[in-house]
């Protein structure tokens, strides 16, 4: 479902250039539950930006569902990633004004699907993530757990393929933090969504089908021996 292939990412500022990933190689399967860790500029941001679509690697491939990346012009792209790619945010990012159930509902708007499946999604997404008491309420009368919940369904609601969440407990008292990976573990196998997430966590680690370590911009796999399922091909 995702495949990285000699990727290369170099930043340029002026005469500066920073390589912020060098020869990664790597694949995951569908409906897995992959987790980024490294340390602080280890190139973690970079590579889920360049699996979520968001930036264009400088050498090498990025192919998702078969598509190459780099051989979509810019507004297709734009389409493909809206399309097939769900985003969580650290800062949750959600609308001040608009209800737990208004910000699900309101990444249907643009798909032109009728309005009574968009309502029969949005309430599948808002019960899977446990907030059917919340619905009508916005995101400061949340919690930082509950608001990471709308995110959580807001991202699921158009059914991509794969979601991304850069460092989404960050924001997260510990216990909140693992119960959000729980919940977004759950909804992978609920949904058959593969999720890709980076963590400065190591609690969180027993958690995924497989881990990308990050150094330096060197990006190696490995599937944790904890884990009770069945570790994915890297
Ligand atoms: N837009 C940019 N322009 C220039 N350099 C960048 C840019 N984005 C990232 N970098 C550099 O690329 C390297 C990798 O950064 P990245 O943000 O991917 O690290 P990270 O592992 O996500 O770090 P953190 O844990 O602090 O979020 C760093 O040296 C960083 O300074
Ligand atoms: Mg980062």
């Amino acid at each position: 479902m995702l495949e990285l292939d000699g990727v290369c990412k170099t930043y340029r500022e002026g005469d500066i250039e920073v390589h912020a990933l060098h020869d990664v190689n790597l694949s995951l399967d569908a409906s897995s539950f992959c987790m980024i860790v490294g340390p602080s500029g280890s190139g973690k941001s970079t590579l889920l930006n360049l699996i979520g679509a968001l930036d264009r690697p400088t050498r090498g491939r990025v192919v998702i569902e078969g598509q190459d990346i780099n051989l979509l012009p810019d507004r297709e792209l734009t389409r493909f990633r809206a399309e097939r790619i769900g985003f969580i945010f650290q800062s949750f990012n959600l609308m001040p004004v608009l209800t737990a159930y208004e910000n699900v509902e309101y990444a249907l708007l643009q798909t032109g699907m009728p309005k009574a499946q968009r309502r029969a999604r949005t309430d599948e997404l808002i019960e899977a993530v446990g907030l059917g008491a919340h619905r009508a309420h916005r995101p400061n009368q949340l919690s930082g757990g509950q608001r990471q919940r709308v995110a959580i369904a807001r991202a699921l609601v158009k059914r991509p393929a794969l979601v991304l969440a850069d460092e989404p407990t960050a924001n997260l008292d510990s216990s909140n933090g693992r119960a959000i990976v729980a919940l977004m573990r759950d909804m992978q196998q609920h949904f058959s969504t593969s999720f890709v997430f980076s963590t400065h966590d190591p609690m969180l680690l027993g958690h995924a089908h497989q881990v990308l370590h990050a150094s330096d911009g060197r990006v190696t796999c490995e599937a944790p021996a904890t884990t009770p399922m069945e570790p994915a091909a890297c």
